[in-house]
């Protein structure tokens, strides 16, 4: 890959697996110093390798996003080490098994541990990492989903909520030339997804598709690797949706 992004540096949450390990590849193999958070310190150990695989550099913390004393120690050892945060990429989420099926019965603590993780908790980590943010005139990613559109369950309500963080966050960050994006995958192939969606709704998605072929974790990448690119620097305060044209046909889980 050619280094576009030597000398920069690059944090994603939830690095540990899927979606994630994409990304910290993409931008690991393109030159850049990759930061890896998550709960997950087995999946950022073999993340890291990858990008070392790859020809990059990778470094792994374990910070859980529900916890702001997680954010706060996690920002304050980052920012020692690292004046300049070109891109943080607010991936960490979760997406399976009640938070997708349910909407009522969850609880006031089950909700809340739901958008402290999916919603503000990405808030936090950028609010805390502004100084390197604002140093490199920055960009924030925030991974939101095709069920943030028209939610039914309590994950698509957490990523509506974040998109609407999304806009919010390009709003109050731009006095730093930080720029904000939201990133919306419709159903992409990681193994998490995989094994968590029936394969009833893989086939009837199959049979939807627009683009006659699966999402993978790469297209995601790709798009972030576009948004951070200099030919990507005009986008900004949008939310993008990546799902080969399903919200047309109405796809839903
Ligand atoms: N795969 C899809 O089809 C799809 C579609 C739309 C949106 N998304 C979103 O993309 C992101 C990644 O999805 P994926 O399929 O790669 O999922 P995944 O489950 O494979 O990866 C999620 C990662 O987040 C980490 N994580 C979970 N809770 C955490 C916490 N409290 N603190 C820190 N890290 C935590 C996990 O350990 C894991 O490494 C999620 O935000 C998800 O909602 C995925």
């Amino acid at each position: 890959m050619t280094p576009i992004f030597a000398g920069r540096t690059v944090l994603v949450t939830g690095g540990a697996a899927g979606l994630g390990r994409a990304h910290a590849l993409a931008f690991g193999s393109r030159g850049a110093h990759v930061i890896l958070a998550d709960i997950n310190p087995a999946g950022m150990a073999e993340t890291r390798t990858q990008v070392e695989q790859a020809g990059g550099t990778a470094e792994q913390h374990v910070c859980d996003m529900a916890s702001e004393d997680d954010i706060t120690a996690l920002a304050a050892l980052v920012l020692a080490q690292h004046p300049r945060i070109d891109v943080l990429i607010n991936n960490a989420g979760l997406h399976l098994g009640d938070i997708a099926r349910g909407f009522f019965g969850l609880g006031q603590a089950r909700w809340q541990h739901y958008l402290a993780v999916n919603t503000i908790g990405p808030m936090l980590l950028a609010e805390a990492l502004r100084p390197a943010l604002a140093a490199a005139k920055g960009l924030i990613i925030n991974k939101s989903s095709m069920a943030s559109y028209q939610p039914a369950t309590a994950y698509g309500v957490t990523k509506a909520c974040l998109n609407v963080f999304t806009h919010a966050m390009a709003s109050q960050f731009a006095a730093d030339e930080i720029r904000c994006v939201g990133i919306a995958p419709g159903l992409m192939e990681t193994p998490a997804a995989k094994d968590g969606v029936a394969e009833e709704n893989w086939q009837r998605l199959k049979a939807m598709q627009m683009v006659k072929r699966q999402g993978t974790a790469e297209d995601i990448a790709n798009l972030a690797v576009f948004l951070a690119s200099p030919e990507g620097s005009f986008i900004n305060n949008q939310i993008l949706l990546c799902d080969g044209g399903n919200q047309l046909r109405g796809f839903r889980i």
